[in-house]
C-alpha cells in the first residue's frame, strides 16, 4: 500500500476559514409622510473642567506655541466647525455644582487659582471662564447651554451671572462685562437648573429638588429656556415626581410678561452612560476587550430606547401636546481607564464607540417628537470624545466621524423607518443586528443611517422607499477590521469613512451590503 505523505494529510486537514454568512434585513421607509423635525441640538456636546477637557483640549493660552485665537486652539476649532456642533453644555457636570462664575471673569492674572474638588483636586487656574467659553462657542459656531450651580451657589449668584451675560451695555452688569472686553450682550438659549441633583448636585430627593427648581424658576425664567436637572438613567419616579411637584398653576392671573412668554419647564433631562454591562466597578476596557464586552456594551446602549420611551410616556401624561422636550444632556461610553491614562477620564475611542454613537443617534432621531437636545460626554480628551490631543497633536476619533456623517439629518423631517432584522446573539445577549433612522431634508433628499452591530457578519439590507422614486444614491461607511480599531497620533486616519460601493437603486428600492460592525449614511436623491 502506498503511504500518503504526512504533509499532504496535514494540508487536507488545515481548516478552511468559514466564509462569514451575509445576513439579510429589510427596511421600509415612508418617504411621503414626514414626521417631527430632528432638532439639530441632539448633536450637542458637553465640556467640563476635568482632566484635559478644557485645559490643553480647548484652552492653551494666548502665549502658547500651539496656534490659537485668543487662547483657544485653532485645530480643535476647525475640526468642530466641520461637524456643525449646535450647542455646548458647560462648565460641568459635577464641577458645575462647585463653580463660582466670578472666579472666571476679569483680568486673567488676577483670577484666583483654585482646586477642582469635583475631580481629584486637579489645579484650576480659572483661565478659562465665562468670556473664554462664550468666545469658544462663537468660534465654533455653536450656542451655549449653561449648567447652574444649585448646590454651593445660590439663586442670587445665578441671577447675577445671567445679568452679567445678557445685560444691556448701560446696565451695571453690562458695564462690568464691557470692562472685561465684551460690550455686546450674549444670548443664552439654554439654562440647566442643577446637575445630577440626586448625587453630586446636592444629594437631593426629587421632592426637595422640585422646590429648588421652583425657586430658580422664579429668578432665571426671564433669561432663557430652563432645563430640569436630570433623572438618573431609568429612575422614572424622579421624572414623575418632579413633573407633579414642579409644574404649578399661579393662584391669580399674572401680568408678568416673561411668565407668559416662557414655559415653567422647557425640558426634562436624563443622564445615561454605556458600560460593558451594568457594573460601575467593572466598566470594561476601552481597547483589547473580548466579544462579550462588545455584546454587553451594545445591549446597554440599546436600552436608551426603552429609557426614552418610558420617560416620554410619563411626560405625555402631564404634557400631551409635547411642548416639553427631553434632553439627554449626558450620554456616551464610560470604560475603566488603564493605569497609565494620561489624564482624568481620558479614554481611547474605537470602532465600538462609533457603533454605539450611531445606534444612539438613531434612537434619538427616532424619538424626535420628544428628544430635542442631547450632549455627548465629553467633547475633547474626556470619555467618548470627538477629539483627542497630545500637546500640539490632535486627532479626531471614530465617534467624530459618526457625528460628521450624521450632520445631514440636522433639521430634517423624521421618516418612519421600520426594520425587519435578524438577531445578533452572544451568550445571553440577543439584539437586532440592524438599527436605522431616516429623514428628508428641505430639498426632498432622503438620508438613511444604518448601523450593522454584528461584529462578524455583513448584512444585505434591502430598503423599500414608499412615496418617492429614487434616482441616485451615494453612501459613506465607517468600519474597520477589529472591534477596537482606532486612530492614533502616529496613524491619525486609520479609522475613517469611505465611499460605500455597490449601492443599487431601483425606483422604490435600495439594495446595499453593509460590512460587519459598521455605521453607514446613504443619501437618496429623488
Ligand atoms: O461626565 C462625567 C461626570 O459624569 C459628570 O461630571 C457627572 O455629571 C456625571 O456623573
Amino acid at each position: 500500500m502506498k503511504l500518503i505523505p504526512l504533509l499532504s494529510i496535514l494540508m487536507c486537514w488545515v481548516p478552511v476559514p468559514a466564509v462569514a454568512q451575509t445576513l439579510e434585513a429589510k427596511i421600509s421607509i415612508r418617504a411621503d409622510a414626514p414626521g417631527a423635525t430632528i432638532d439639530p441640538n441632539i448633536y450637542g456636546q458637553f465640556v467640563e473642567h476635568l482632566g484635559r477637557g478644557v485645559y490643553e483640549g480647548i484652552w492653551v493660552g494666548e502665549n502658547s506655541a500651539i496656534p490659537n485665537v485668543r487662547g483657544i486652539r485653532s485645530d480643535v476649532v476647525a475640526a468642530l466647525r466641520k461637524i456643525r456642533v449646535p450647542l455646548v453644555r458647560w462648565p460641568g457636570g459635577c464641577f458645575a455644582e462647585l463653580y463660582h462664575w466670578r472666579d472666571g471673569v476679569g483680568p486673567r492674572d488676577q483670577r484666583p487659582k483654585g482646586i477642582n474638588a469635583a475631580w481629584n483636586d486637579e489645579p484650576e487656574t480659572n483661565a478659562f471662564g465665562t468670556n473664554e467659553f462664550m468666545d469658544f462657542v462663537e468660534q465654533i459656531g455653536a450656542k451655549p447651554f449653561l449648567a447652574i450651580n444649585v448646590t454651593s451657589g445660590s439663586p442670587g449668584e445665578a441671577q447675577a451671572w445671567l445679568q452679567y451675560l445678557t445685560g444691556p451695555e448701560d446696565s451695571a452688569a453690562g458695564r462690568l462685562r464691557a470692562s472685561h472686553g465684551r460690550k455686546q450682550p450674549y444670548q443664552i438659549p439654554f439654562i440647566g437648573i442643577g446637575n445630577e441633583t440626586w448625587g453630586c448636585g446636592g444629594n437631593m430627593t426629587a421632592e426637595y429638588y422640585s422646590d429648588v427648581y421652583r425657586q430658580y424658576l422664579a429668578v432665571l425664567r426671564p433669561y432663557g429656556t430652563l432645563v430640569v436637572a436630570d433623572a438618573n438613567s431609568d429612575d422614572y419616579a424622579w421624572t414623575e415626581t418632579v413633573l407633579q411637584k414642579a409644574l404649578f398653576r399661579h393662584a391669580t392671573p399674572t401680568p408678568l410678561a416673561y411668565i407668559n412668554r416662557s414655559p415653567q419647564i422647557a425640558m426634562m433631562s436624563i443622564h445615561y452612560y454605556t458600560l460593558a454591562g451594568n457594573d460601575w466597578t467593572n466598566k470594561g476596557a476601552p481597547v483589547g476587550f473580548p466579544e462579550k464586552d462588545w455584546a454587553l456594551a451594545l445591549e446597554r446602549a440599546y436600552k436608551m430606547d426603552e429609557i426614552i420611551a418610558k420617560h416620554s410616556a410619563i411626560i405625555d401624561k402631564y404634557d400631551p401636546e409635547r411642548r416639553i422636550g427631553l434632553s439627554i444632556d449626558e450620554w456616551g461610553t464610560w470604560w475603566t481607564a488603564p493605569k497609565d491614562t494620561p489624564s482624568n477620564l481620558y479614554q481611547q475611542n474605537t470602532l465600538r464607540d462609533a457603533v454605539i454613537a450611531g445606534l444612539t443617534l438613531n434612537i434619538f432621531q427616532n424619538h424626535a417628537q420628544r428628544v430635542r437636545m442631547a450632549n455627548i460626554a465629553q467633547m475633547v480628551n474626556v470619555l467618548q470624545s470627538m477629539i483627542l490631543t497630545r500637546g500640539d497633536k490632535m486627532i479626531v476619533t471614530p465617534t467624530y466621524h459618526v457625528f460628521d456623517l450624521y450632520q445631514v439629518h440636522q433639521g430634517g423631517s423624521l421618516l418612519s423607518a421600520e426594520v425587519a432584522s435578524p438577531d445578533y446573539t452572544f451568550e445571553n445577549v440577543t439584539l437586532p443586528v440592524i438599527s436605522a433612522s431616516a429623514s428628508r431634508d428641505s430639498k426632498g433628499v432622503i438620508h438613511l443611517s444604518i448601523v450593522n452591530l454584528d461584529p462578524n457578519r455583513a448584512a444585505r439590507v434591502v430598503t423599500q422607499v414608499q412615496g418617492v422614486k429614487g434616482r441616485r444614491a451615494t453612501g459613506r461607511v465607517l468600519t474597520a477590521d477589529s472591534m477596537d480599531a482606532r486612530s492614533e497620533f502616529d496613524h491619525p486616519a486609520r479609522v475613517a469613512p469611505v465611499a460605500l460601493k455597490g449601492i443599487r437603486v431601483n425606483d422604490h428600492s435600495l439594495d446595499v451590503i453593509l460590512p460587519a460592525k459598521s455605521v453607514t449614511v446613504i443619501e437618496l436623491q429623488p
